[in-house]
């Protein structure tokens, strides 16, 4: 089928609009005999009758198996040069206590960054030791509670927190083990990084002034300086970027050596994950090669021993596992010129997955509760929430005859997601299930009208426990609360 002029250059009609791209898949993600997509053994069409839409479902073995190989594949390359890894799973990309226990379970640890993330992986019996600490404006209580529950790290992030964490590990009678976060003055996105002297930018320290505020840890009797931190950017497909940034790091690590010791150097996360045919990220194993080889080659240009490493890689383990599943409500062709779009609007949008409307990022799309031989119509996923740009794909191709009520699926959503959904135009926040080997299991309820008036202080709430026994899944329709016991277990 010819190309159609609407489209972006990168993305071509299928020949079959039916198939799934295993790059952008879980591993699991496959079609059964009626043709509806399976993932974990699960069908759509269950999945979506026994939990509603939208629903995020998450393959338990894929995010598993990501989060060991990758530590396996790190594990090996910087045992190859002679140092180890510490393997801190990036908690933003998304965190519940299962998905906590499954990362330990792997052998990782855990970075959070905000009191609420703390609290989860602290619920899911996470060892607080496990535990890295960020942010640019970690509070007061924050701090505390992080030094009195005994976190392995804090990433201090200004000047100003050296004295704040201090204060709060003296109070709690302990020394606290803190990285420094420093801007290397490289940013990087997918295969591009750009290099810059100076940062403007509201993360970590100013390079130069790194020595100085190291000087400034390393007085405070109740700190112990592990070494420096940097967090170059996301979505990043090549290591370039990781070498550049790692050689300056190790530049001003070489030189704080002279004055106590660096044991460790925190090279961030960002690596990247494809969310359409276009995009081509370097596999694990060659990233963990590559930042090996850099490590090593600085260390030995420089006659210094290597740091233990760390790095926080959050989407790379989640995103692939995770997919969204909607009802397609209305169906509208757009006639621009000679050409057609069709806008098939779902049940969520942009209060499930605001990557779109925050990144324009892009995102591709399947027909999940059937294959059919119609050929390949050009179509925008669009939200039912009162903005223009609410938008979940903006553009791939779906068989011409979707329909509404057909079920649809959005792959690579598993990451920055559900942590990043809110209650836009008062949509309930859907569930998460977890699947595996024929089983689906709620590892987060979804909101129901119930939570919705929960925190409005003119709602009564004695009539509001007996009087709603409504629900909303996104779709704005109502369900009983029996039919909302799968999701609300
Ligand atoms: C400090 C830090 N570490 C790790 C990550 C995780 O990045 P990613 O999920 O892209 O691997 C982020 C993402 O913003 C970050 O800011």
């Amino acid at each position: 089928m010819a190309h159609n002029p609407l489209a972006p250059e990168w993305l071509s009609s299928p020949a079959d609009a039916n198939t799934l791209d295993a790059a952008l898949w879980p591993s699991s993600a496959q079609r059964s005999d009626t043709g509806a997509i399976t993932i974990g053994g699960v069908s759509a069409p269950d999945l979506a009758a026994r939990f509603g839409t939208p629903l995020y479902v998450i393959d338990e073995t894929d995010a598993r198996t990501r989060a060991t190989e990758l530590r396996a594949a790190f594990d090996t390359e910087f045992a190859r040069i002679g140092t180890t890894v510490k393997v801190y799973y990036a908690a933003k990309a998304f965190l519940s206590t299962e998905v906590a226990r499954w990362m330990v379970d792997a052998g990782l640890n855990i970075d959070v960054c905000s009191g609420g993330e703390l609290a989860v992986a602290l619920a899911a019996g996470v060892a607080p030791a496990r535990i890295g600490f960020h942010g640019n404006n970690k509070s007061r209580t924050e701090i505390d509670e992080a030094t009195r529950v005994g976190v392995g790290t804090i990433i201090i992030d200004s000047p100003i927190e050296i004295v704040r964490v201090a204060e709060a590990a003296t109070r709690n009678g302990v020394v606290q083990n803190v990285r420094l976060r420093v801007n290397s003055g490289v940013h990087a996105h997918t295969h591009e990084f750009l290099a810059t002297s100076h940062e403007d930018q509201k993360f970590g320290v100013v390079f130069e002034d790194a020595p100085a505020l190291v000087a400034a840890i390393r007085a405070e009797p109740s700190l112990n300086f592990l070494g420096l931190h940097c967090h170059i950017g996301s979505q990043i497909f090549g290591v370039d970027g990781f070498a550049e940034s790692a050689s300056r790091l190790l530049s001003l690590h070489a030189e704080l050596l002279a004055g106590g010791p660096v044991p460790e150097l925190n090279l961030g996360g960002g690596f990247g994950i494809a969310y359409t045919s276009a995009d081509d990220p370097s596999p694990i194993t060659d990233l963990a090669a590559g930042l090996a080889d850099i490590v090593s080659a600085e260390c030995a240009r420089r006659g210094i021993p290597l740091p233990v490493i760390a790095i926080e890689p959050g989407r790379v383990i989640i995103g692939p596992a995770g997919v969204t599943l909607y009802e397609v409500g209305t169906i509208k062709p757009v006639r621009i010129g000679e050409n057609t779009r069709l806008y098939v609007s779902i049940d969520g949008g942009m209060s499930d997955n605001a990557r779109p409307a925050l990144y324009g990022a892009e995102f591709s799309v399947r027909l999940a509760d059937r294959v059919t031989d119609a050929a390949p119509a050009l179509v925008r996923i669009a939200g039912k929430h009162c903005e223009s740009g609410d938008i979940v794909v903006d553009a791939d191709y779906l068989p011409s005859d979707v329909a509404p009520g057909d079920l649809v699926m959005v792959p690579a959503t598993g990451a920055y997601c559900w942590s990043l959904a809110s209650n836009y135009n008062y949509l309930g926040r859907p569930a998460v299930v977890a699947v595996v080997d024929g089983e689906a299991r709620v590892i987060v309820r979804g909101e129901t009208i119930d939570d919705l008036l929960a925190r409005d202080a003119g709602v009564y709430f004695d009539k509001l426990s007996t009087a709603s026994t409504s629900s909303t899944n996104g779709t704005g329709a109502t369900r009983s609360t029996d039919e909302m016991k799968e999701t609300t277990r």
